[in-house]
């Protein structure tokens, strides 16, 4: 059954820039409602004066407990319910074996998964007040679904993530509360530009965003792309370790 994504009262994370500012340029334009959220101020203020009868803006460091912790208080303020929730916030470091810092291992984790389950937590009861087949999505990431070269922190924060909403799909679905998991492969964004390796069929965020979208209205549960990059990706988690292992050795970086 389709859903389209009109006239719905939708908070976005990670609303300020990349795939996220894209995709709330792209609700605000069929009607939406949308709290944003990010830490850049001076953007999400920008969002509300060009479209001022239809966001809600609610700054928040969602890695920092404390400022996450008045989350559920200032969506409550924000509005009655929330019908969907796209939960897009997150960063991108990579790991380095010969500098192994635990603080980056932190940064990711708490701004990832610990700022997703954060901010699941302040949504879950807005859902419920929602009489409009309400929606959580996800935004994990390709990089999921195996372990990749120098993924340790960013790779395991994205399949915490996907595990977190496969158990969460289970326990909510008799509330009628549909769950969505995206797992975008290479978009052009702010992210991806600080990476200095080649980035295999990338995706501007209007690509992304339109395949988002269409999953999203499809309620599918998982809304993966692009499929040439996906599909390899599936094949690969599926192999014995060790056949894995001697595959994945090309994609480690040579010194
Ligand atoms: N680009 C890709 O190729 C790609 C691929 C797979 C998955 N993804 C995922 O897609 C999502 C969006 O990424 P993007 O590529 O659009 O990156 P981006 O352009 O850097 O945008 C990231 C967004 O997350 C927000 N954010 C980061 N840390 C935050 C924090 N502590 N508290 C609140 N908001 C925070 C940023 O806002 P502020 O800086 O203003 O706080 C920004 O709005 C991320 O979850 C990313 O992992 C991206």
């Amino acid at each position: 059954m389709d859903v389209k994504l009109e006239n719905r009262n939708i908070w976005i994370t990670g609303a300020s820039f990349g795939i996220g500012l894209e995709l709330s340029k792209a609700l605000l334009a069929k009607n939406n409602k949308l709290v944003v959220t990010a830490r850049s101020r001076s953007v999400l203020e920008q969002l509300q004066s060009d479209y001022p009868e239809q966001v809600t803006v609610l700054c928040c460091d969602l890695a920092d407990e404390d400022s996450a912790g008045k989350l559920k208080a200032d969506l409550a303020m924000s509005c009655s319910h929330l019908d969907t929730v796209i939960l897009n916030a997150g960063i991108c470091e990579y790991v380095d074996l010969d500098d192994l810092d635990i603080s980056l291992v932190d940064r990711v984790t708490q701004t990832n998964y610990l700022g997703f389950v954060r901010s699941l937590y302040a949504a879950i009861p807005m859902l419920r007040n929602s009489s409009n087949l309400p929606h959580i999505v996800g935004v994990s990431s390709a990089s999921a679904y195996v372990g990749l070269p120098r993924a340790q922190a960013y790779g395991a924060s994205k399949a915490a993530m996907r595990h977190f909403l496969q158990s969460l799909r289970l326990d909510i679905f008799s509330e009628g509360i549909d769950v969505s998991i995206v797992y975008p492969g290479f978009v052009d964004t702010r992210l991806t530009r600080a990476n200095d390796f080649e980035m295999p069929f990338q995706l501007t965020t209007q690509q992304a965003v339109e395949r988002i979208i269409k999953g999203v209205e499809k309620r599918k549960k998982e809304i993966a792309f692009p499929k040439r990059l996906i599909w390899p990706l599936r094949i690969m988690s599926m192999l014995p370790a060790a056949v894995y292992t001697e595959l994945g050795q090309k994609m480690v970086r040579q010194n």
